[in-house]
């Protein structure tokens, strides 16, 4: 019996995203999903892709985004598609776009301008407003949106130097409600970051009281990630437990010379807490971190880059150093002539990025930022780096490891039963690449590059990149999770009634 399908990979060294070794095959593909996986000589379809050669994986999903507002001011997702990502969480570090009822006063407060400085897309009054533009003008990838607790805190209070009243964190709250009703995953926090440090853990656990009742994901991008990251970590397990729910520990890093080598001591601490609660974790294939420009950030950074400066933008992709030297200031008068404006830290040390990228729960994530003028090159170059440089080059791990801490094992940690694994069944987000070739090119001095060796990216059965080009489709979702308890029980409730005589 001859079978026709919409396509067929033939030839394919299969690398299925659940860390098991890899096999030759054809994978057939009907609408959306995968029809099949084994030997379809006999078959036909209307397009058929002769993959030898090459690596058949799923889709890459970048656990960690700032992706939110260019989702929609730029659907093709060029950065992440040439890539090979299929998926992006957004709404990360405590900054999401939505919801925004009411103008957030200029300047926009930062970090919440990583999104953009201008402050002119603040139009979602609701998150499920956010969503449905986002289904409405669909990018070329998929979305896991979550809620940021820096825009809750920006549209709820008047002053965000202090910790939230009791009245505010009601309100918050009413807020995750409606996200999580929505579609949203879960609450980010940037409790790092300015308009959030004031908030207590008390604040913190009060806001995400409601992420329960929809076993929602807590995301933090933690306090501290220099000398008092184990206080930071222990505050991220105590909002995990109190909530009740999986904690997710944003791009796990250790900053600064002075705490060098010490993820030997987070990671042992991790380990050991995952035995007792729900714990994940995401991390960056880079040594040198981005965010914000402050004087704190910079005084621990041995060398730090201006990535953009909305006062001077002549400075973008200059050394601080530099900067200072022409100025002939001091460095807090310096950066206060270029802000607001954004910086690349070196201030990792690489043993620490690599044990925290070989740990075997981490998952890759970019953090990469998508409107910065010279942006740190993780926003280009992640995915490739991780399976060319980390995985091939340096033998740090197994393609297929590498593969599954970028698909399968990110479905898990967010829910989505379809996606992240090859098989019968699942969702075609499909990524071929070269697994000789395949390589990022972008780097601190040229950022903006695209990686080699992605040959082709599909995205739920329809072809989104093909070699060099990407296209003009854009048949990204907007994910729901797959355990869904409100949902499970709503469903339940529905079958009992019709099981009734
Ligand atoms: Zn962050
Ligand atoms: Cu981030």
């Amino acid at each position: 019996m001859t079978s026709s399908f919409d396509l067929l990979i033939r030839n394919a060294t299969v690398i299925d995203g659940t860390g098991a070794a890899r096999f030759k095959g054809d994978i057939a593909i009907s609408g959306d999903r995968i029809a099949g996986i084994g030997d379809f000589a006999e078959a036909s379809a209307a397009r058929e892709i002769d993959a030898m050669g090459l690596v058949a994986a799923p889709g890459f999903i970048d656990s960690h985004t700032h992706d939110d507002r260019i989702l929609l001011s730029d659907g093709a997702m060029t950065a992440k598609v040439s890539q090979g990502v299929t998926t992006v969480v957004a709404g990360n570090c405590g900054i999401s776009l939505a919801p925004m009822p009411c103008a957030v006063p200029k300047p926009v407060t930062p970090p919440l301008d990583l999104l953009d400085s201008r402050g002119e897309w603040y139009r979602y009054a609701r998150f499920a407003d956010y969503l449905t533009a986002l289904e409405d003008t669909p990018a070329a990838v998929n979305c896991i949106p979550l809620v940021g607790h820096t825009t809750l805190r920006a549209i709820t209070m008047d002053d965000l130097g202090r910790e939230a009243s009791d009245d505010e964190i009601v309100l918050m709250r009413a807020h995750v409600v409606e996200a999580m009703e929505a579609g949203a995953f879960g609450v980010s926090t940037g409790l790092a970051y300015p308009p959030a440090i004031a908030a207590t853990t008390r604040e913190v656990i009060g806001i995400c009281l409601p992420l329960k009742d929809y076993d929602g994901l807590y995301c933090t991008h933690m306090r501290d990630e220099g000398d008092n990251t184990m206080e930071s970590l222990a505050e991220t397990f105590e909002i995990g437990r109190e909530v009740g729910v999986k904690v997710l520990i944003s791009h796990h890093k250790l900053a600064g010379v002075r705490n060098h080598g010490r993820s030997v001591e987070t990671l042992r601490c991790i380990e050991a807490t995952m035995e007792q609660q729900p714990v994940c974790l995401d991390c960056y294939p880079y040594a040198a971190s981005s965010t914000i420009l402050t004087v704190d950030h910079a005084q621990n950074s041995p060398r730090t880059v201006v990535t953009w400066s909305t006062s001077m933008p002549e400075h973008a992709g200059r050394d601080l150093e530099d900067i200072m030297a022409d100025f002939g200031f001091s460095l807090e008068e310096t950066i206060t002539r270029l802000l607001p404006a954004g910086a690349v830290y070196f201030r990792m040390d690489e043993a620490d990025v690599q044990r925290i990228l070989s740990f075997g729960p981490t998952m890759i994530g970019s953090d990469g930022l998508p409107h910065d003028e010279k942006p740190h090159p993780r926003l280009w170059g992640t995915f490739p780096r991780v399976l060319g440089h980390y995985s091939r080059d340096l033998g740090l791990f197994s393609l297929e490891t590498a593969v599954h801490k970028m698909t399968g094992l990110t479905a898990s940690e967010f829910g989505l039963a379809d996606r992240g694994v090859l098989k019968e069944g699942a969702f075609a987000d499909i990524t071929l690449f070269d697994p000789d070739s395949v390589k990022d090119t972008a780097t601190f001095e040229n950022p903006v590059s695209l990686s080699q060796g992605i040959s082709l990216v599909m995205v739920n059965g329809v072809v989104v990149r093909d070699g060099a080009s990407g296209s003009d489709a854009r048949p990204g979702r907007v994910l729901r999770r797959s355990l869904h308890p409100a949902w499970s029980s709503a469903e339940s409730n529905l079958r009992r009634q019709k099981n009734r005589p």
